[in-house]
């Protein structure tokens, strides 16, 4: 018999290697290389033949399938950030950094499923009955029947789902301390959580029950456990949010079923987690149009359009690198509009110390944010307000000229319906509502006539 060959495992990324080594190329982490009993799986076994498969000719369906009915949580913001519900056989991940409301939001979710009469079975490795049970009296659910189970083995779970009538959704919480007989090393380590979440995942393809596994987040940020994980599951959501604010955001990152970028908003309370149905009027509670620095950027998230308030603070520096200090936005964006507006329009914010912050605790990926953190520093630098009512949007070039962005319409609609007067934009290809007026913007220099 072939003797199974030893290999390494990077903890944090999966990384394969042959010998063991104290930093991970793929992932630069250190110490995180540890010893793989399972062998490795290269290479295709020889002298073997398997089961015959067959062959589908995609055309001959003649009755094409019915899309199934998706589930729904009751929980519209969870159904949002899902693409539209749960779909049947499918495997979600959600992911976040510990204390985000994980669990709150999953056994909310489970709650109310179970107080529509589905069967949800919610599986805790972390806490105790006892504790699970307690904060389902908190969040209001004591009289849901749903069926809890503080388990750690994946034999024995797997050997209770299957028995009797395939529940509809079960939650893993969380797949890191799941631990699989057949593999000898630690709860948590890339081959555990890998080996149980395939597992898992076949165990939802088979019964087409829904999997909601629970991921920890490593230190910057990422699911922690290999990536693959991340390859495997259908869904992966991420719970964002800073721990200082009330808000949080479910965004889909990778989704086979819907939309990605979708996302969901969130007000943790005393009660567990509240939807917000209508982010940007949440987003904009505290903001105040007189004050320097301040500009409401129109934005979209997903398919739904999002206003929030971009805060700039610009002032001189005398340390010879000046100081840049980003939160919620890009800093390579940052430094991009920065020397934009220093080559195309001469404001010298080379020697400037420059921060800057998206209110609420929403992270902004989207590039129409441009031409709206353009105009907060701007502000900050000249002393002068923007002008009143006035959300502004627009991505800026190299060159420095405004680029048209997508979906004017929608960021124009949800402006106005938000009393918003004025909107600093690129020329749009549709006219938007009457109620708000249009300033067209075509280069940064006409951005800073406004100010000067
Ligand atoms: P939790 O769901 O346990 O986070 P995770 O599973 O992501 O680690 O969230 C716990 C935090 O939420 C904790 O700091 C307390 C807070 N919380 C509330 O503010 N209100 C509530 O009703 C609940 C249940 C939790
Ligand atoms: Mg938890």
């Amino acid at each position: 018999m072939a003797k199974a060959q030893l290999s390494y495992n990077c903890r944090d990324c999966g990384a394969v290697y042959r010998r063991w080594q104290g930093k991970c190329d793929e992932c630069g982490e250190w110490n995180s290389i540890e010893e793989s009993k399972g062998g490795t799986t290269s290479g295709a076994p020889k002298g073997l033949s398997g089961k015959k498969g067959r062959r589908v000719d995609l055309v001959s369906l003649d009755t094409p399938l019915k899309e199934q009915p998706r589930l729904m949580s009751g929980i519209a913001e969870l159904d949002r950030a899902l693409g539209g519900g749960m779909v049947a056989g499918s495997a979600v991940l959600i992911g976040g950094d510990p204390g985000i409301g994980k669990s709150t939001l999953l056994l909310q979710a489970m709650g109310q499923l179970a107080l529509k009469g589905h069967d949800c079975v919610y599986i805790s490795g972390e806490e105790a009955t006892a504790q699970v049970q307690m904060r389902a009296n908190r969040l209001g659910l004591s009289g849901a029947p749903l069926k809890l189970g503080c388990e750690t083995s994946l034999r024995d779970i797997l050997t209770t789902l299957d028995e009797g009538t395939p529940p509809k959704v079960v939650v893993i919480d969380s797949i890191q301390t799941l631990f699989a007989d057949n593999v000898e090393s630690a709860p948590g380590t890339v081959s555990q959580v890998r080996v149980c979440a395939h597992e898992l995942i076949s165990f939802a393809k088979r019964k087409g029950t829904v999997v909601l596994l629970v991921g920890h987040v490593t230190k910057d940020g990422q699911i922690a456990g290999p990536r693959v994980l991340e390859h495997m599951v259908d869904t992966v959501l991420y719970f964002e949010g800073d721990r200082g604010h009330q808000f949080r955001i479910l965004r889909a990152v990778k989704n086979r079923f819907g939309g990605t970028d979708e996302i969901g908003v969130f007000e943790m309370t005393g009660m567990g987690l509240n939807e917000v149905t209508n982010p940007s009027a949440l987003f904009l509670a505290d903001h105040n149009s007189r004050e320097l620095g301040n500009c409401v950027f129109a934005g979209i998230e997903g398919s739904r359009p999002v206003l929030v308030e971009i805060q700039a603070l610009v002032a001189r520096s005398s340390a010879a690198n000046p100081r840049r200090a980003v939160v919620g936005w890009d800093s390579g964006r940052l430094a991009m509009v920065l020397a934009v507006l220093d080559a195309r329009a001469g404001l010298g914010l080379a020697g400037c110390d420059v921060y800057l912050n998206v209110a609420g605790g929403l992270k902004i990926s989207e590039p129409a944010a441009d031409l709206a953190v353009a105009a907060a520093l701007i502000s900050s630098l000249s002393q002068v307000p923007l002008p009143d009512e006035t959300v502004v949007f627009g991505e800026i070039s190299l060159s420095g000229d405004i680029r048209p962005v997508s979906q004017s319409e929608g960021r124009l609609k949800e402006s106005a319906k938000l009393g918003f007067a004025n909107a600093m934009m690129p020329k749009a290809k549709k006219a938007g509502p009457k109620a708000i007026r249009q300033q067209n913007i075509t280069h940064v220099n006409e951005l800073v006539t406004h100010f000067y």
